[in-house]
């Protein structure tokens, strides 16, 4: 599938069309800090940053310093400065870090742009100190979420569906690199507070996913969306189910490992450290 290349459109409507309600960021943070290591400061890498939708958020959260590392320009001067980030040019392929500099790597939605994806886990691997860990968010080919935009659009799912790498194909990577699987979690990730806001933002189409779809199924979808909207009496939140992998590098983190003997996850399991 063709990279997309996120200096062409996407880096135009991503900060506007991918806002994240606060208590949504908040309870990802809470998430994140609930697998991280328990120590604090941490050194944390966000991974192809973006506009830097948690980069600020994960200095407060952990300490710092964080690095905000992210191939496009026009993303990377979107982001919002703080004196506990340093946002730096680079790909998951090359990254611009010494070797074990970092206690926890967050990757949120990127994986699945990486075309060199042994070379990212290999660099991963190099940047993580040991008991480091990695924070994968993403959809999986073999674990679609139900979203609701889906509906709308059916061709996105198809689109996804062949976008996305299997959960099974990422836990065999980085597994091979050293970094097995300590647990999947499913959180309620809320999109939009209703579901007028969230046509609104869709009519940006700010997800990558729509440069591989045909203009007149996006303009079907997106009318058929609106509608719903239109009819909407009482807002309710858009939501789903999502996934996010976490991976070690300490083998004495296998008492919360519910890795299965060919390295697959078993199912979600309790973080050691949980508070929520
Ligand atoms: C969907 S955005 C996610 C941005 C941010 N993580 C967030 O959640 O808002 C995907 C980002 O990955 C970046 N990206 C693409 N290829 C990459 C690579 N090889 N290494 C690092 N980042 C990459 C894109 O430029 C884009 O900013």
């Amino acid at each position: 599938m063709e990279r997309v290349d996120y200096d062409a459109r996407q880096h135009a409507v991503y900060a506007a069309g991918r806002a994240m309600p606060d208590d949504m960021r908040q309870t990802w943070a809470e998430v994140f800090a609930a697998w991280a290591p328990p120590e604090r400061p941490l050194t944390v890498l966000d991974l192809g940053s973006g506009t830097g939708r948690f980069t600020p958020t994960l200095a407060g959260t952990f300490g710092g310093p964080v690095y905000g590392v992210e191939p496009s320009e026009r993303m990377r001067e979107q982001a919002a400065p703080h004196p506990g980030v340093e946002y730096r040019a680079g790909r998951a392929e090359a990254i611009p870090l010494p070797d074990r500099s970092c206690d926890l790597v967050l990757m949120f939605l990127m994986f699945h742009h990486v075309v060199d994806r042994p070379a990212a886990v290999a660099e991963i691997r190099r940047v993580l100190r040991p008991g480091g860990r990695v924070l994968l968010h993403s959809t999986f080919a073999d674990r679609m979420p139900d979203l609701l935009w889906h509906r709308f659009i059916p061709g996105a799912r198809t689109v996804e569906q062949r976008m996305f790498p299997t959960l099974t194909e990422v836990v065999r990577l980085f597994g091979a690199a050293g970094m097995p699987v300590v647990a999947i979690e499913r959180v309620r990730e809320k999109f939009a507070p209703s579901l007028s806001s969230y046509a609104a933002r869709m009519r940006l189409r700010p997800i990558s996913t729509f440069e591989h779809l045909t203009e007149d199924e996006i303009v079907r979808g997106l009318t058929a969306l609106d509608r719903a909207a239109a009819a909407e009496t009482t807002p309710r939140p858009v939501t789903a189910e999502v996934d996010l992998l976490v991976l070690g590098t300490d083998q004495s983190d296998s008492a919360s490992t519910r890795a299965d003997a060919t390295g697959e996850p078993a199912g979600t399991s309790k973080p050691p450290n949980a508070t929520r």
